[in-house]
């Protein structure tokens, strides 16, 4: 009877354990991604307004689609770092604003399978490294690089490939002012069905509705309060 006792004892306590290393590691996992946020940030790839409203829609796209709660944790990462290996770029190229030569593109266009290194190297990362491999594919297979196809691109990386080209089309750069949305809009289903997954493009539309029609009233707002 003593000898049963100690044994629940010492599985409860085994339990635990093996619970506090899965909690320090989740944390640990969690701060390696806002480290490489914030390096995006330093590296001024993106900021941590665009990165976090880009995983607030994949992560609503990806509910609306039905991937399941338990995947979440990889899209909102892929989301978020789908571009971190662009600091393996040179910024001399990265932030050119007259036409890139060809040689330029090529060397960009590698970014996916650095983010891809990066990421893959983290315990726990690993659906997200590939999601941030493949978020340049087009369902049509003249993407990069793998050159997928259709279904066979995961469909976390179809996500972050509308709301990324999306975000892209409607931001302010310092070479040029962002596109109404409905022209980004009309934009992405314009190429729904070859660079974009048409499913995917429909899910965000009501999205990106929402999305506009809060930066409008929220201007509206301001412009009445500084009148
Ligand atoms: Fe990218």
């Amino acid at each position: 009877m003593i000898s049963a006792f100690i044994a629940d004892t010492e599985k409860s306590l085994l339990l635990l354990r093996v619970k506090e290393l899965e909690e320090h590691h989740a944390t640990f996992r969690d701060s390696v991604v806002c480290a490489f946020n914030q390096l995006l940030d330093l590296k001024d790839i993106s900021t941590g307004v665009h990165s976090t409203r880009l995983a607030e829609w994949a992560l609503r796209v990806a509910r609306k689609l039905d991937i399941p709660e338990k995947c979440l944790y990889q899209v909102e990462v892929a989301a978020l770092l789908h571009d971190v290996g662009k600091i393996g770029v040179p910024d001399a190229i990265l932030k050119k604003t007259s036409a890139l030569t060809a040689e330029e593109r090529a060397i960009i266009n590698r970014h996916p399978e650095y983010s891809w290194s990066i990421l893959r190297l983290f315990s726990g990362l690993e659906e997200a490294s590939l999601y941030a491999l493949h978020h340049h594919e087009s369902v049509d297979g003249s993407g990069y690089p793998a050159g997928l196809k259709g279904h066979d691109i995961p469909l976390a990386s179809r996500i972050v490939s509308v709301i990324d080209a999306y975000d892209a089309m409607v931001s302010n750069r310092c070479y040029r002012k962002g596109l109404p949305h409905e022209e980004a809009i009309r934009r992405l289903l314009a190429s729904s069905g070859s660079q974009f997954d048409s499913g995917v493009v429909q899910t965000f539309i009501p999205i990106a509705e929402q999305e506009a029609a809060e930066v409008f009233a929220a201007a509206g707002t301001s412009t009445a309060a500084a009148l």
